[in-house]
């Protein structure tokens, strides 16, 4: 296994987390496959899920350069928003956020809650004018948070660029020696991927240490060749910006046929999926990004996707505070299982 030499990092997730075997999920779903699951969700409490092991590298380059804002920007919803808001209080730096939303006055619940709590700043747009304003928007916080004297650094959506890469390529050096651990010999290596920092960091590390292992996001946005066109530009500038990396070829896996409603909305099968796992294995998934990939898992298992694997790693990637803004449709769900 090669050795990579890694931008400075702050020590953030609780790492690494475990590897667990899923008996009664393998049983009901595995159709003869080992389901195991990498529990990114335990990488903390509040700081929980996939987002703290971009943010080790996001944070450390923050006060590195003295910025002492964290700008960042998704969903009223988001866990990244959430992380980067718990991060910047931990580090002792303001933390505004440019929120999303869909017309619904927003309730203060789940991950929004903690942002308050956390003591973030944020401004909330329409979900129609976000995007096409989020340049625009993310110029003026630099401009005035300069001027206050405040500097902030700019963290895209999801923290998924060529800083927040190097977490996911870390995670990939630690599931090496997982799969030692438990002698695991070649497995299929699946999560969700939404704006795709974490599979663009999975395929890389997979690469980069020559591990077997078969990398494949299950969008919950978007489609498979939107995936795999950013893995490999975000690759590219990762490239450019990184001469340790070696020049390798990403050739990445996408699956799309989970995306359900669309992104942050869940059809009654993901929600039943939820409350079946939870009360199988006692480990809740998400709504939003979780519940949609082990839906797509599944699937794919039924229909013989995965015929040539014995083994399944599901990345658990957190969300958990995802749930309480749908609490309403889960309730009804829980109610039909009774
Ligand atoms: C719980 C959870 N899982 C998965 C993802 C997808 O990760 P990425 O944005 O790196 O594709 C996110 C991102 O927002 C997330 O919050």
């Amino acid at each position: 296994m090669s050795r990579v030499d890694y931008p400075p990092r702050l020590e953030l997730a609780r790492a690494p987390t475990p590897l667990q075997y899923l008996a009664r999920a393998s049983e009901k779903w595995g159709a003869g496959k080992r389901l195991w699951i990498k529990r990114d969700d335990l990488t903390g409490s509040a700081l929980t899920g996939n987002k703290i092991r971009k943010l080790e590298f996001i944070g450390a380059y923050a006060l590195e350069h003295g910025y002492q804002t964290l700008v960042t920007c998704g969903g009223v919803q988001s866990n990244h928003c959430r992380a980067t808001a718990l991060v910047a209080a931990q580090l002792g730096l303001d933390c505004h956020l440019v929120l999303r939303a869909d017309g619904e006055p927003e309730a203060v619940t789940g991950n929004f809650l903690l942002d308050q709590l956390a003591g973030a700043s944020h401004e909330i747009w329409p979900a129609s004018d976000w995007g096409r304003h989020l340049k625009e928007t993310f110029s003026r916080l630099e401009a005035s948070f300069d001027a206050a004297g405040r500097p902030a650094l700019m963290i895209p959506t999801g923290g998924s660029d060529s800083l927040g890469v190097w977490g996911y390529i870390r995670a990939a050096e630690e599931l090496g020696a997982d799969l030692k651990h438990h002698e695991i010999e070649t497995a299929a290596l699946v999560m969700a991927t939404g704006s795709a920092g974490t599979q663009t960091g999975l395929t890389a590390g997979v690469a980069i240490f020559g591990l077997p292992l078969h990398v494949i996001g299950y969008a919950v946005c978007d489609d498979a060749a939107w995936f795999n066109q950013r893995v490999a530009s975000d690759w590219q500038a990762s490239l450019t910006r990184w001469s340790q990396l070696p020049d390798i070829d990403l050739v990445p896996t996408t699956r799309d046929h989970s995306v359900g409603p669309g992104y942050g909305r869940a059809d009654a099968a993901v929600y039943q999926l939820i409350a079946e796992l939870t009360r199988l294995e006692g480990i809740p998934l998400d709504p939003v990004y979780t519940g949609k990939a082990f839906q797509g898992l599944i699937t794919d298992i039924e229909q013989g996707f995965f015929d040539d694997v014995d083994d399944i790693v599901f990345v658990h990637t957190g969300g958990v505070f995802g749930l309480f803004s749908h609490a309403r449709a889960l309730e009804q769900t829980v109610q039909n299982l009774r």
